[in-house]
């Protein structure tokens, strides 16, 4: 069943389209993962799907409601977490999860067994006692995941919820939502880290400019850029750009090649067997080699023959 349908769903700033048309469902239990680059149009499409902003066209359902006709019941069934962290900096993390259940209209036993809960979950019942202000960045994040937990929601949306984020707290957020996962929640991704959402994701849709370029599980993506790796070769003086042809007539089996001021990078099938001649290429140039790297296809090698640029600009 899917718990999540979006069809068309279109966000005109002014007359720029920050989303635009854009077309996916959630199948109830999976994580969906939104992966693309600052700018990309993720947080415009949660803030639609979670009723904060209305969409200028197109429409969405999440548990068959429509996130235009029925906003009330959509925000009913989820839980979200946004990128801003609203909390009381001096009342405890406790006491925040309690203020935050009230707005949700939770009281009493209820309320305090699952803020008991959700503390439990993201693991800060230790402490939970202490003011928000004594808290790093990333136990804050967990606090606010915390907070998107309390009503016990049918999907939980997040939006970029490890950006800037110690590494313990990062580790501890995604096997969290490891974990809620495998218990059964349904949850909506968004990224620009491709490790997160290979790691958390069964299938990903990758944006960029407010479109989905691509959409599928990981094998179906790393399919789209077929068998090639990604060559990166890291130079100590600065690559000619005019080698990029150079090295096509050299080797014409390679798909792309982008030069950076010290770096190139290389789509190819066989990098390996390639490398030789790439390397040949830039030492009859004069260019100096400071290292060489081979990677298997990933999310981002997807991204960069996609795009033609990297995710993380
Ligand atoms: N309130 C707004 N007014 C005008 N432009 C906006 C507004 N919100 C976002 N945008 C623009 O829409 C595009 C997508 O932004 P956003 O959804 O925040 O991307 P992401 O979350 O992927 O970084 C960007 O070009 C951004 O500048
Ligand atoms: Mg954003």
């Amino acid at each position: 069943m899917n718990i999540v349908e979006v069809n068309g769903l279109t966000k005109i700033y002014g007359g720029r389209k920050a989303v635009d048309s854009i077309s996916f469902e959630i199948k109830q239990g999976e994580v969906f993962g939104l992966l693309g680059p600052n700018g990309a149009g993720k947080t415009t499409t949660i803030s639609m799907l979670s009723c904060l902003i209305r969409p200028t066209s197109g429409d969405a359902f999440i548990d068959e409601k429509s996130i235009i006709k029925e906003p009330m019941e959509v925000k009913k069934r989820i839980g979200v977490v946004p990128q801003d962290i609203a909390l009381y900096p001096t009342l405890s993390a406790r006491e925040n999860l309690f203020f935050w259940g009230e707005m949700y209209g939770m009281s009493g036993k209820k309320l305090r067994k699952r803020v008991d809960e959700v503390l439990q979950i993201v693991s800060l019942t230790k402490r939970s006692g202490d003011p928000i202000y004594k808290y790093s960045g990333g136990m804050k994040r967990r606090i606010n995941i915390a907070v998107g937990l309390l009503p016990s929601p049918k999907l939980l949306i997040l939006d970029e919820p490890t950006v800037g984020v110690d590494p313990q707290s990062r580790r501890n957020i995604l096997d969290t939502l490891k974990e809620l996962n495998e218990n059964g929640l349904t949850i909506l991704y968004t990224s620009h880290y491709m490790e997160e959402v290979e790691f958390l994701c069964n299938r990903i849709g990758i944006m960029d400019r407010g479109k989905i370029i691509a959409l599928g599980t990981k094998d179906e993506l790393r399919l789209l850029v077929g068998e090639r790796d990604l060559l990166k070769i890291l130079t100590i003086n600065e690559i000619p750009k005019s080698l990029a042809e150079t090295i096509k007539k050299k080797a014409p089996e390679i798909n792309k090649v982008e030069i950076f001021d010290s770096s190139i990078e290389i789509l190819t099938l066989n990098g390996r067997k390639i490398l030789p001649k790439i390397l040949e290429v830039l030492l009859e140039s004069g260019v100096n080699i400071k290292s060489v790297e081979v990677r298997e296809p990933n999310l981002e090698s997807v991204f960069l023959h996609l795009t033609g640029k990297k995710l993380r600009d």
